[in-house]
């Protein structure tokens, strides 16, 4: 199927590695024009330059902390600069600590705050005007299936992207009408390096090995595994394009099955 993407351009947070990778690789093979946006460092450069040498695309890059108060503007400055505009934007970068929900402090919420919520609020915002005059948007947001289902230790996750959640519902009513779609994707446990350190920090707290963890963990996923990377990537790619045009305000999980309610 044609997504409609080719020529399109997009702005893609933690696109250094894991699911900010995959959709940066899903968007680039449909011929999108890209600025990829992480700490910055080798990794970054280097998914750059094997995106540019694989499907002959633009890429630029830009390195920000999203836990920096100052960031988003100076993200959404470069971004228009590398790009002319920014058509897409996918919203995702690294996650908070795990703590025990009863021993959260202070500090870690305004960063995790930061980080989760203003941050993707701030820069959506910066980007909205430009996709509405033009009459064409899309914002996909990667958030978590906690913000369904509280997972114990990853308090500051659930609840700081349950508070962008409530406000990217609240503007997909409004920006709709001019052609620009939000949705959010909540992944289970796909296969990254957070994954990797949650299991092994889980691990340590419980006396035994990542791989007892990972093999409990996958017990309770219908899939049977952990997903790859790819099967968020593949779904952000479709949310951003042209048959997707009817689609917004949906939090849709990618896992495996792994969530038993209802929507
Ligand atoms: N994998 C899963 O199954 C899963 C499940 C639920 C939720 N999530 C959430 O989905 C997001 C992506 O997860 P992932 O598994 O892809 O993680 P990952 O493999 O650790 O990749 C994180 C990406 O974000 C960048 N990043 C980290 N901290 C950042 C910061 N402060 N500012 C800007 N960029 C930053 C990293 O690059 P640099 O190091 O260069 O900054 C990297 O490109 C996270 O928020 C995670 O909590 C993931």
């Amino acid at each position: 199927m044609d997504l409609g993407l080719r020529g399109r351009t997009a702005l893609v947070g933690g696109a250094s590695a894991g699911l900010g990778r995959a959709s940066a690789e899903r968007l680039a093979a449909e011929g999108c024009r890209l600025a990829l946006w992480s700490r910055g460092g080798d990794a970054l450069e280097r998914t750059a330059s094997e995106l540019r040498r694989a499907h002959s695309i633009e890429v630029a890059t830009i390195a920000g902390d999203a836990a920096d108060p100052a960031t988003a503007a100076r993200v959404a400055e470069e971004a228009l600069k590398a790009l002319g505009s920014v058509e897409i934007l996918v919203l995702n970068a690294g996650g908070p600590p795990a703590v025990e929900a009863t021993r959260t402090e202070p500090q870690e919420w305004q960063r995790s705050f930061q980080l989760l919520a203003i941050t993707p609020i701030q820069l959506a915002t910066l980007l909205l005007p430009d996709m509405r005059k033009r009459k064409w948007g899309r914002i996909v947001s990667i958030m978590s299936s906690g913000i369904r289902t509280p997972i114990p230790e990853l308090v500051y996750s659930g609840a700081c992207r349950s508070a962008l959640a409530a406000w990217l519902k609240t503007i997909s009513l409004e920006v709709m009408a001019d052609g620009v779609t939000v949705n959010g994707v909540l992944p289970g446990r796909l296969d990254t390096s957070r994954v990797e350190w949650l299991d092994n920090a889980r691990a340590e707290r419980a006396g035994t090995t990542a791989e007892e963890i990972r093999a409990g963990l996958e017990r309770g996923i219908p899939a049977g595994r952990y997903g790859d990377p790819d099967e968020l990537g593949a779904y952000v790619a479709w949310l951003c394009s042209e048959p997707a045009r009817y689609q917004t305000g949906t939090f849709v999980p990618i896992d495996g099955g792994a969530l038993r309610a209802l929507p």
